[in-house]
């Protein structure tokens, strides 16, 4: 398993700066950005449409959706749209939206189709849960060991509680880089085990280490605490 790259800075905002300074130098680099869900990339992901409007050289992807709507306030795409995508001068050439709406199997078909002959990613951004699930691969979840199939369905391990659609490992891993951004005490303890302890189904990210590439974390001091 590959070494990760660790940035540790002040707090929250500030991880928030750094990543949003790398998103939008890979929306000027054009290539492929796959995005996460959950609520800290949000600001994240307000600076870098700040930092550069126009990515129309870029297609968009997502690592995992819950299966509702995408005007729901849960979803992954929903969020996406409102910090990034709705503030854009230049929209992505493609906003490969995972469909909620569908349900877990049609959902999870649909982007199986979708995601056929797709190369390598240029940049697979991921959050961490405080119970070290990355996307929407949870610990000891039989997801973890699906191989032959770039998406795949499952129940949620953690709050919200809707049925999940996952990229699956080999496929987020797929990529030239794999970035995580974490910030929070309450992830000290996954930061931990996912970036410094040994790799684990216990710790889904731990198995998240780019395949072509590098993987870097960008964390807050809370969350580095226990490194
Ligand atoms: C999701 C995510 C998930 C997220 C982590 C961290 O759909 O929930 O993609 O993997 O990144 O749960 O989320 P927070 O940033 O909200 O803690």
């Amino acid at each position: 398993m590959s070494e990760v790259d660790i940035t540790v800075v002040a707090d929250a905002d500030e991880a928030a700066r750094l990543v949003a300074e790398r998103l939008a130098e890979q929306a000027r680099a054009g290539g492929s950005i796959v995005l996460t869900g959950g609520s800290t990339p949000r600001h994240a992901y307000e600076t870098a449409a700040e930092l550069e409007p126009n990515w129309s050289k870029v297609a968009l992807w997502w690592g995992d959706e819950r299966c509702v709507p995408p005007d729901d306030e849960r979803s992954n795409y929903g969020m996406a749209k409102e910090a990034l995508l709705d503030r854009l001068k230049g929209g992505p050439v493609a906003a490969h939206r995972i469909q909620g709406e569908l349900g877990r199997a049609e959902g999870t078909a649909e982007y199986n189709l979708e995601l056929a002959g797709v190369s390598t990613f240029d940049l697979v951004l991921l959050g961490l849960g405080p119970d070290g699930h990355i996307a929407s691969l949870f610990p000891n979840f039989p997801t973890l060991d699906v191989a032959d199939r770039d998406v795949v369905g499952s129940d949620a391990g953690l709050e919200p509680f809707v049925d999940r659609i996952s990229m699956t490992l080999p496929r987020l891993c797929d990529a030239h880089e794999v970035l995580f951004l974490v910030a929070g005490e309450d992830k000290a303890g996954a930061v931990a085990r996912a970036l410094a302890g040994e790799p684990s189904c216990q710790t889904p990210g731990s198995l998240a280490r780019a395949a072509q590439g590098v993987t870097h974390a960008v964390l807050d001091r809370a969350a580095a605490a226990q490194l």
